[in-house]
């Protein structure tokens, strides 16, 4: 029997309830729910809608009991919806779920790198004599990293630090010495100061060179002066560093911001002079550490300091290559490859 226009509205109404307990069960997030909105509810194109615009084409008689059919339905779809809703917002808000019985993430404690915990201890020695802990910046501008420091432009000096120059006039410095010169404008003597940092070098890596490493520039300046307090120093340090008994040597060099100039070599701590074919000292006996020297009158001048009152000393090392021989490492490299096999050896240093 072929259906009267009421029966086929109610028909349709029962069709929509149907499809919306089966999508409400499918609905799995908030944006299925969307989904589900629009197509119950949107304005246009929303199966209520179209529901709704069906009752112009009914018997006016049956219109009013259709109308309460689709209010109901509406209201059972916004229903069903915010009970969807409020259902994903407890479940979005739970916590993932944990299973306990999982073993725990293992999270290894870090250690101090090697370097760093070398640096403490040179620093810890220096500030025991009263001198300060001074910074300075790895960007440099030539004056500092070198005419300050008595190099001229030009001057072949300049070759033995192989320069990783900038745009702009710059240049990453070569040496922590800029420091020196930076100290001095700022503080009138009497000046105390170390200076720890990184420096840079075109230089590939191999066992004992690296294109980036760190030095510690010391600097003293006063009235009075002499090579003596040079000498005394750093002999300390060394000592209360490496051991009391130390053999330590002053060998005559050339800096062009320190005169007269000194490098300064420690007995080799791996064969102490007894293997002539020692991998560490070449069979030598000896290792040089450091430079150092007289303050030059020229750079006490460039920041105007007067030679003629005061007089001063610098030293200037290279960590790693002390570390290495410290912790009689053979190759610098691993220093910095973050093998953490390699760090944690000095965890207890
Ligand atoms: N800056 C020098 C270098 O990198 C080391 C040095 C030598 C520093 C003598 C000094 C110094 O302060 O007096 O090779």
């Amino acid at each position: 029997m072929p259906q009267s226009p009421k029966e086929a509205f109610q028909a349709e109404a029962r069709a929509l309830r149907l499809r919306l307990e089966d999508a409400g069960r499918r609905a799995k997030n908030a944006s299925a729910l969307e989904d589900l909105r629009l197509e119950f509810l949107g304005r246009r194109s929303g199966a209520l809608s179209r529901l709704m615009a069906g009752l112009a084409s009914l018997p006016a008689e049956d219109r009013p009991e259709a109308g309460r059919l689709v209010n109901a339905l509406k209201a059972d779809v916004e229903d069903a919806l915010r009970k969807l809703e409020e259902g994903f917002r407890t479940v979005e808000k739970r916590p993932p779920a944990v299973d306990l019985t999982l073993p725990g993430l293992q999270r290894p404690a870090g250690c101090p790198h090697p370097v760093r915990v070398f640096l403490k201890q040179i620093e810890a020695i220096f500030v025991s004599l009263g001198f300060s802990v001074e910074e300075g910046p790895e960007v440099e501008t030539d004056y500092y990293n070198f005419e300050a420091l008595n190099f001229p432009l030009h001057h072949p000096a300049r070759d033995d630090w192989d320069t990783l120059y900038l745009d702009g006039g710059l240049l990453l410095r070569t040496h922590t010495s800029p420091v020196q010169v930076r100290v001095m404008e700022k503080q009138k003597p009497p000046i105390r100061m170390i200076n720890p940092g990184r420096v840079y070098r075109k230089e590939t890596p191999d066992p004992t060179h690296l294109p980036m490493f760190y030095q510690v520039e010391g600097l003293l300046v006063d009235e009075g002066v002499t090579f003596a307090h040079l000498k005394g120093t750093l002999e300390y340090f060394l000592r209360r560093l490496f051991s009391e008994k130390l053999k330590i040597r002053f060998r005559p060099s050339f800096f062009p911001f320190t005169e007269p100039s000194a490098e300064v070599d420690i007995e080799c701590l791996v064969c102490r002079g007894k293997d002539s074919a020692c991998r560490v000292c070449a069979g030598t006996g000896w290792k040089e550490i450091l430079g150092a020297g007289m303050v030059d009158p020229q750079v006490l001048k460039n920041v105007n300091i007067d030679p003629e009152k005061y007089s001063g000393w610098a030293f200037g090392m290279g960590i790693e290559r002390m570390a290495m021989f410290a912790y009689q490492i053979p190759d610098m490299r691993p220093f910095y490859e973050n093998d953490m096999r390699f760090i944690r050896q000095f965890r207890n240093k």
